[in-house]
C-alpha cells in the first residue's frame, strides 16, 4: 500500500488545473447505457472510481475506451445484471440501475451495503423506480426492479437528510424512457445533477428544471449518441483552496466554476480568505489571521458534505471556536481522531464538531479512512510543521488525480511512497 510523505510548513503558490468532476461523469458513465448507440464524453478524471466504473459498464456488455481524458462507450448488446463483488466496491455504483431499469425494464443490482460515512440507504432511489410502475424484490442481497411498462407521475423524492444525489440522478435516468411525463419534486439540485441532465438532453431527453427543486422529464422511445463535456471538479477546486488558505499560500484555480462554489467561497471569505474570479479561473490568497467560523453541511447550495473534512483542517488553525455540523452523513467524522494526531483539539457533540482552533498542528504518521478525510489529513499535513505521513492513500487516489503531481507543482514537499 501506498503512503503521502509530507514535509509541512511550505506556503502554496502558483496554478492548478482543475479535472473533470468525479460525481458528474459516474453518473455521466451510467447513462451512455440508455442508447446502443456510441456516446462520447470529454473532461473524464483518470482515477480508479471511474476506471472502476469504466470496468462494470464493460461487465454489462459496453464497449469501453478510455484515452487521454476522453472515453468513448457503446453498449449495443446489454445484460441486466451487476454483481456484489463489482458493486460493493464503489457505492456509487447504484446509478447504473435507473439506466438499465430504463432501457431493458429490468434490473438485478447487488445492494451497496453502507460504508465508512454513514449507512448510504437507497430507499428513495427504489421509491422512485416503483412510482414509475416497476415491481421491487429484495432477495439475497440484491435488488431486482422488473416493469412491463415504466409510467410517468409525479413524485416526492425527498428523505430524511434532505434530496438524494444519486438517488435524482437514476429515477432522471429512467424517466427518460418511460411513458408519459415524471414530475421529481424535492429533486437534489447539484451541479452534478444539471451536467447529467446537459447530456441526457443531449442523447434527445425531454427534461426541464435540472438545478431545481423540480424537474420534468417527459419520456421519450428512444435515445442517441452523444458527445458531452464533464463539469470541473467543484470539491476538488475547493480542496486546492483550502490548502492554499491552509498553508498561508496563493493560488490560482484554472477551471472552477465560481456558480459552483458560492457556499465554499463564502465560508472562506467568512475565514479572511480572499477569493476572486477571473474569467474561469479562481484566485485564492489568505489575508491574514484566519477567522474562526461556523459551518453546517446542507444539500446544494448549501456547504457541501464534501468539503466538511478539509473545512475542519483548515479551521485547526484559526484563533477561537468553531462549530462544524454535519447533516447529510451520520458518521463522517473519522477525520477527527487523526487530525487529533496531528495536535488539533476537536470534540465531536452529537452532529456537531466544536473546533479549538489556534495551536499549531506537528506532523505525525496518520490513516486515510474515506476519500475526503483523506484530503483532510492531507491538507493538515501541509500546514504542520515536520513530517506527516498519511497511509492507506487508495482512497485519495479513487476521487482526486494525480493530487500528490498537483501539490508538487504549487511547490509542496509531497511524494509518494511503500508504505513501511
Ligand atoms: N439517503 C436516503 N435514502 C436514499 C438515498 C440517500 O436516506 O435512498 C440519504 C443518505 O443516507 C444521506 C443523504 O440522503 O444522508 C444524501 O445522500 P445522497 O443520496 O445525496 O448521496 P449519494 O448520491 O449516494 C453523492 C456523492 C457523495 C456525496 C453525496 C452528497 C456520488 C458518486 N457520490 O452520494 O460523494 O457525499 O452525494 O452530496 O455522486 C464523495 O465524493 O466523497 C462522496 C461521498
Amino acid at each position: 500500500m501506498e503512503s503521502f510523505l509530507i514535509k509541512g510548513g511550505v506556503p502554496l503558490h502558483g496554478e492548478v488545473e482543475i479535472s473533470g468532476s468525479k460525481n458528474a461523469a459516474l453518473p455521466i458513465m451510467a447513462a451512455t447505457l440508455l442508447t446502443d448507440e456510441p456516446c462520447i464524453i470529454r473532461h473524464v478524471p483518470d482515477l480508479s472510481d471511474t476506471r472502476f466504473m469504466a470496468q462494470i459498464l464493460a461487465s454489462l456488455g459496453a464497449e469501453v475506451k478510455f484515452r487521454n481524458g476522453t472515453l468513448t462507450i457503446r453498449a449495443r448488446k446489454l445484460k441486466g445484471y451487476a454483481d456484489y463483488k463489482l458493486v460493493r466496491k464503489m457505492r456509487g455504483s447504484i446509478c447504473i440501475m435507473g439506466p438499465l431499469l430504463g432501457r431493458l425494464r429490468q434490473a438485478r443490482v447487488s445492494l451497496p451495503g453502507g460504508c465508512i460515512i454513514g449507512a448510504r440507504p437507497i430507499n428513495l432511489h427504489l421509491k422512485g423506480f416503483a412510482a414509475l410502475g416497476a415491481k421491487i424484490k429484495i432477495e439475497g442481497g440484491y435488488v431486482d426492479a422488473t416493469a412491463k411498462k415504466l409510467a410517468g407521475t409525479t413524485m416526492f423524492l425527498g428523505g430524511r437528510a434532505g434530496s438524494t444525489v444519486l438517488g435524482t440522478a437514476n429515477v432522471m435516468m429512467t424517466a427518460t424512457l418511460a411513458d408519459g411525463v415524471t414530475v421529481i419534486e424535492s429533486a437534489a439540485c447539484e451541479p452534478e445533477v444539471v451536467d447529467l441532465a446537459a447530456f441526457l438532453k443531449a442523447m434527445g431527453a425531454k427534461i426541464s428544471g435540472a438545478g431545481s427543486p423540480t424537474i420534468t422529464i417527459t419520456g421519450v422511445k428512444k435515445l442517441h449518441s452523444a458527445e458531452h463535456e464533464v463539469i470541473p471538479d467543484r470539491i476538488e477546486a475547493a480542496t486546492f483552496a483550502i490548502a492554499a488558505a491552509a498553508t498561508d499560500g496563493e493560488i490560482t484555480l484554472k477551471n472552477a466554476r465560481a456558480d459552483h462554489l458560492r457556499a465554499v467561497i463564502d465560508k472562506l471569505t467568512e475565514a479572511n480568505v480572499s477569493v476572486k474570479r477571473h474569467g474561469d479561473d479562481l484566485m485564492v490568497r489568505r489575508k491574514g489571521r484566519l477567522k474562526s467560523v461556523d459551518v453546517t453541511t446542507l444539500p446544494h447550495s448549501g456547504f457541501p458534505t464534501d468539503v466538511q473534512a478539509q473545512m475542519m483542517a483548515l479551521l485547526t488553525l484559526a484563533p477561537g471556536i468553531s462549530i462544524i455540523t454535519e447533516r447529510i452523513f451520520e458518521a463522517r467524522f473519522m477525520h477527527v481522531s487523526e487530525l487529533a494526531r496531528l495536535g488539533a483539539d476537536i470534540e465531536i457533540e452529537g452532529p456537531s464538531a466544536i473546533v479549538k482552533g489556534g495551536k499549531p498542528l506537528s506532523g505525525a504518521p496518520v490513516m486515510a479512512s474515506d476519500l475526503r478525510a483523506s484530503a483532510a489529513l492531507v491538507i493538515a499535513g501541509l500546514a504542520a510543521q515536520g513530517t506527516t505521513q498519511v497511509n492507506r492513500i487508495y482512497h485519495l487516489d479513487r476521487g482526486y488525480e494525480q493530487m500528490d503531481v498537483k501539490l508538487r507543482k504549487l511547490g509542496a514537499r509531497i511524494k509518494r511512497v511503500e508504505e513501511k
